[in-house]
């Protein structure tokens, strides 16, 4: 296969930062590379995947001859993004919200529901950093029977917000004053209630996301799940404690089973514990402390860890695109 032409949008940014190094890892089949920023970042010069590059503004011409643009930049950026990758004809896949739950748009995670890649879409949406981890895991579960019932918290390191969040953090660490700007509560030392805005009937746009996504990836538009996301004093590595309710009793072995050995999954067995720092850097969804509820066999709990800037977000996207173009079937 002749190599790509591949955008990256965003690419001063966490993702599209990881989303280079991703390529590289993946000798991802690059020719030519343009990276683009705001305002802010244009004329800034970067090392990508072993060229020097100066980054852009993300006009008519960047997107000019590129067969791939991968867009790392909020909703209201991607949005603005996507007449210009239609125009040029460039397959466009988004890390935002931007398009997720458009019914016309495949929302994907490969391992659980690559055949939404049917069709050669132009535009893919990537999902939630919180959601990629859950849906493998729970599609999974689902072949041992149907699922009632899912119930999960959050505890979402400070990089799924983005560079200020970590900045945020370090700075606080250190002594100095919370920024009001970044989280409406300090980070430092604290747990906070609250990822992403608070919708008027007290749910959060990422507790929507989660529930509603989760429904898409895994074409179970009835699916019932709540949650509570909750942002951590963690730089990297998304964590939830996730209990499924299954409508029979179910196996514990027999989870292990399907767990064990999954593509992306790494099954955690006591003594050992999956955290973030475990998942840190690399693309594997850690899942432990398995048991059965001492009430109620038919419900599972379970502790899952993925690396929100690497499968959570860089990784996955990268495998959209590998997917599309059939490099690893
Ligand atoms: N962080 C995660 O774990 C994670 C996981 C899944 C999905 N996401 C989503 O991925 C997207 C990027 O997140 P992030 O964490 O990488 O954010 P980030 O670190 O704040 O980076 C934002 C990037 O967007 C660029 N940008 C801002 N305005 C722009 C404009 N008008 N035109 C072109 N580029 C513009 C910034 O460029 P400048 O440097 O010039 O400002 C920067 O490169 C968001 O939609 C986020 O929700 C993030």
């Amino acid at each position: 296969m002749a190599d790509l032409n591949v955008g990256v949008v965003g690419a001063s940014g966490m993702v599209g930062q990881e989303i280079l190094v991703v390529l590289g890892e993946r000798s991802f089949p690059v020719g030519e590379l343009r990276l683009a920023a705001s305002h802010r970042s244009a004329g800034d010069r970067a090392l990508a995947l072993g060229r020097r590059l100066t980054l852009t503004e993300p006009d008519e011409a960047f997107f000019q001859g590129l067969d791939l643009v991968f867009s790392a930049v909020s909703a209201d950026v991607a949005r603005r993004l996507l007449p210009l990758a239609r125009a040029a004809g460039s397959v466009m896949i988004d890390k935002s919200n931007a398009f997720r739950l458009d019914p016309d748009v495949p929302l994907v995670v490969p391992e659980v529901n690559r055949a939404a890649l049917a069709g050669q879409p132009r535009l893919i949406a990537s999902p939630n950093c919180s959601t990629i981890p859950l849906v493998m895991v729970l599609d999974r579960l689902r072949q041992l029977g149907a699922i009632r019932q899912v119930e999960v918290s959050t505890y979402q390191a400070v990089s799924g917000t983005g560079r200020e969040a970590v900045s945020a953090l370090t700075a606080e660490i250190a002594g100095q004053r919370p920024d009001p700007e970044v989280y409406p509560k300090p980070i430092g030392f604290n747990v906070m209630p609250l990822v992403d805005q608070l919708s008027a009937d007290g749910h959060s746009l990422e507790e929507d996301k989660l529930r509603l996504e989760s429904r898409k990836v895994l074409g179970e538009p009835t699916l019932r799940l709540s949650s509570t996301a909750v942002r951590v004093p963690v730089y990297r590595g998304h964590s939830e404690a996730v209990t499924v309710t299954f409508a029979q009793p179910i196996d514990l072995g027999e989870v292990r089973a399907r767990l064990d050995g999954a593509p992306g999954l790494k099954l955690v067995e006591p003594p050992d514990l999956p955290t973030p720092l475990d998942a840190d850097g690399n693309d594997l969804v850690w899942v432990g402390r398995l048991r059965l509820d001492r009430d109620d066999p038919s419900r599972l709990l379970l502790f899952l860890v993925t690396d929100n800037l690497r499968k959570g977000a860089a990784t996955n996207a990268v495998q959209i695109a590998e997917a599309l173009w059939g490099l690893h079937p």
